[in-house]
């Protein structure tokens, strides 16, 4: 029998915390066949909530399921993890200004790469979805010098999936024939979907749309601003589609991208596209073996150019303002 796989999840008691863990816990994760045990990492007022859920997933008798602990503690939470989903952020609240929102997170993500630097697996992979999430993700990176830089990714898969999804919808054929679309950047606003080199049942898809103005004017800001229009219709931010974006990012990471086709994941840059060197930026990359790499070659054409370095042009303003901070 194997041995099971430690996934530690922060934030467990939340709103994707509850929408993730059963899903993990079923084997959506990793896959059918590889026992898991559950490391809800929480912050003292969220640790009784955390035992009402993990009394939920011992109900649900999952078979892969060998074990749930919970704890306060980033250095229990993140021993000998394998998986790590940093899902726990401190949201913006009113009349709060982003050197406030940076450094309230900072107080969480430095810790937690602590924590994972001195106590991980030595196997460790790393996705930050608490907001900002690149930026969360090079400052958990920043305090993790002993782990590979490149086990820290932060998510634009629901991006990705809200992209794919849009495009479906105005071209009329179901998200399974298109292939090779591409998030770029920050996952925030400036985030730039690109349809250029995607492919709608082969053929390729800024063709098939062919409407500029739709991508610019309809396509792309309703994709950046989805998360708003989901408050503003549930009340509530999305919580079901960012835990199940989580769970196609380390699937898709782990377990491979389909042959002919690649995904969009946050990843240090290595300066490819002109992506400035280590900004935790959205790329097009495939995966194989637990290991991805950036999808080379693509032709960036002007109306793209300008976004992509839009969007990069936030992230190193992001990485300025932690670096004032003494954050990384
Ligand atoms: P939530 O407020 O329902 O839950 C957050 C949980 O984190 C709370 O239970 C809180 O007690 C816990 N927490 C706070 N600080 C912590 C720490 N230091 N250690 C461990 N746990 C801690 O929020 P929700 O809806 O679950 O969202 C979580 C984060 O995910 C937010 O930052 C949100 O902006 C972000 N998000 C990111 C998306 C993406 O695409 N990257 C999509 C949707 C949400």
């Amino acid at each position: 029998t194997r041995t099971p796989v430690n996934v530690t999840v922060t934030g467990a008691a939340g709103q994707i915390g509850y929408a993730l863990l059963f899903r993990i816990a079923s084997g959506q994760l990793l896959g059918a066949d590889v026992p898991v045990r559950l490391r809800l990492l929480e912050i003292p007022q969220g640790l009784k909530a955390a035992e009402g859920t993990a009394m939920e997933l011992d109900d649900c008798a999952f078979p892969l399921l060998r074990g749930i602990d919970i704890t306060d503690d980033p250095d229990t939470g993140f021993d000998g993890a394998n998986v790590a989903l940093l899902v726990g952020a401190r949201p913006r609240t009113k009349g709060m200004e982003r050197g406030d929102l940076l450094e309230a997170n900072g107080g969480i993500f430095k810790p937690q790469g602590k924590a994972i630097n001195d106590h991980a697996a030595d196997d460790i992979k790393v996705l930050v979805v608490g907001n900002p999430a690149n930026t969360n993700a090079l400052i958990a990176q920043a305090a993790a010098p002993d782990v590979p830089g490149e086990r820290f990714t932060a998510m634009t898969r629901l991006d990705h999936n809200r992209a794919l999804s849009q495009l479906a919808a105005r071209t009329g054929v179901p998200v399974s024939e298109i292939r090779r679309l591409t998030i770029w950047g920050n996952h925030s606003a400036t985030q730039y979907p690109d349809v250029f080199h995607a492919e709608i049942a082969g053929k390729n898809a800024a063709e098939v749309v062919d409407d500029r103005t739709w991508l610019a004017d309809t396509f792309i800001p309703t994709v950046a601003k989805r998360g708003a229009a989901i408050i503003e219709a549930r009340g509530a931010s999305s919580a079901a589609s960012a835990a199940n974006a989580a769970i196609d990012h380390v699937h898709t990471w782990v377990n491979g991208t389909a042959e002919g086709d690649w995904t969009s994941m946050g990843i240090p840059s290595d300066g490819s596209y002109g992506v400035a060197e280590g900004l935790i930026s959205s790329f097009p990359v495939t995966c194989k073996d637990g290991v991805y790499k950036i999808v080379q070659g693509l032709d960036i054409n002007e109306f793209s150019r300008t976004r992509i370095d839009a969007s990069v042009k936030e992230l190193e303003e992001e990485r300025e303002a932690v670096r004032a901070l003494g954050l990384i």
